[in-house]
């Protein structure tokens, strides 16, 4: 007799069948440089972990000893059951050290999307999207219920068309990732803004993989464009860079009140757990100290691609440490992740519905944990590979 949850036995055999179900690898050490990787010691090219924080003395060190002093969970959401001083100590770092007026943190990033988005706008309202946005930015899009109109990757151009072409709305938003995370390529957040000035409209950017990589010492995109108080929301998140986990929204002390009162993630859901904030305070310390780690991360992200280069390899139009090795068809590039790993180096295949087909890569990011060695340990493989399949 059927059951109705059949339709999902059938949907998985179909993921298996078009070669697109995903098996999720397992892991038993911390982020780093190598993981333990289904009982094997491989060299990690896979993770966000750009600075090498995810395991880090100082930030487990602060973790423990909060952890000590204010418990793990906060409980309940914050305008329920108060706020600990520790989140609030690590609001006003942040907006510190992105020059902001006030910061306010969520859960994750993508928390941050969903709750900004709709507080900011509605049914009569229109957004101006990116068409290679994050996920999490198109479903804040879609709770928000104002109308959506996307425009062609990086092409201000086609803002301008599509914002001219737009009939009158109510309040209208710019949104656009900081750092795309499949090319690695940035957005031209400058001519973004003037296109908000002309027109008045609000401008966002989502710093996801500019946080701890772009500007001076990690500030971020608008940062690297100096374009401080000119964007009037910039989401990021602790998830990355930052080796722990969170999200965050900074702008004006006035968007953040207003946030406080309208964002339901904020005010449905539970805030980060007390180690997670300590974690994250002690990141935004050790930044705000020395830009050792992501001088460090960009000077072993030119290394490799310059090798990847002198190599061969196509790496796309990366500006960043993300470097697409693009290799066309997608069981290539599953192929190559697979003789890749047989080598000792985790590196990602990513294929259609991710990226547009012919376009499949394979997709290394670069992190300041690497140590010049683990850097010629993976230009080796890739050349051995590279060669064993025909692509160089
Ligand atoms: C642009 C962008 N926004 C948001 C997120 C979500 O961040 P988090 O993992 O903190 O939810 C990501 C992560 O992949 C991202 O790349």
């Amino acid at each position: 007799m059927s059951h109705k949850l059949d339709w999902i036995e059938t949907e998985l055999n179909n993921l298996r069948e078009q070669g697109l179900f995903n098996t999720i690898r397992a892991l038993n050490s911390p982020q780093g440089a190598w993981l333990e990787v289904d009982g094997r010691r491989v060299l990690n090219l896979c993770s966000n972990n750009y600075l090498g924080l995810a395991n880090h003395p100082r930030l487990k060190d602060a973790a423990r000893a909060a952890l000590d002093r204010l418990g793990i969970g906060p409980a309940a959401v914050r305008s329920i059951a108060g706020t600990t001083s520790l989140h609030l100590e690590l609001e006003r770092k942040l907006a510190e050290f992105k020059k902001v007026e006030a910061a306010l943190t969520f859960q994750s990033g993508f928390n941050a999307n969903i709750a900004v988005i709709p507080a900011l706008v509605g049914k009569g309202d229109v957004i101006f999207s990116d068409q290679l946005n994050h996920a999490s930015i198109i479903d804040g899009c879609r709770l928000s219920r104002a109308d959506i109109v996307a425009y062609a990757h990086n092409d201000v151009d086609d803002l301008r068309r599509k914002i001219a072409d737009t009939k009158e709305y109510g309040r209208r938003l710019i949104i656009s990732d900081g750092v795309f995370s499949m090319d690695g390529d940035i957005a031209p957040l400058p001519e973004l803004y003037a296109v908000a000035e002309e027109h008045d409209i609000l401008l966002m950017v989502d710093d996801a993989h500019g946080e701890g990589v772009l500007g001076h010492g990690g500030r971020g995109i608008v940062d690297h464009f100096e374009l401080h108080g000119k964007v009037d929301i910039e989401v990021g998140t602790m998830s990355k860079a930052f080796g722990v986990v969170g999200g965050m929204v900074a702008g004006k002390q006035l968007l953040i009140d207003w946030l406080k009162q309208r964002a339901r993630p904020f005010l449905f859901s539970s805030a980060m757990t007390i180690p997670d904030t300590a974690a994250c305070l002690e990141a935004v310390n050790l930044l705000a100290e020395s830009t050792e780690l992501v001088d460090r991360l960009w000077a072993n992200a030119e290394t490799f691609k310059n090798g990847m280069k002198a190599l061969g390899f196509n790496t796309g139009a990366t500006q960043t440490p993300i470097v697409p090795v693009m290799l066309g068809e997608a069981p290539l590039a599953q192929q190559f992740s697979r003789q890749l790993f047989e080598e000792g180096v985790f590196a990602m295949a990513i294929g259609f519905p991710t990226v547009p087909k012919g376009k499949a890569r394979i997709r290394v990011m670069n992190s300041a944990a690497h140590s010049p060695a683990d850097l010629e340990t993976a230009l080796a493989a890739f050349e051995r590979v590279g060669k064993a399949l025909g692509v160089i």
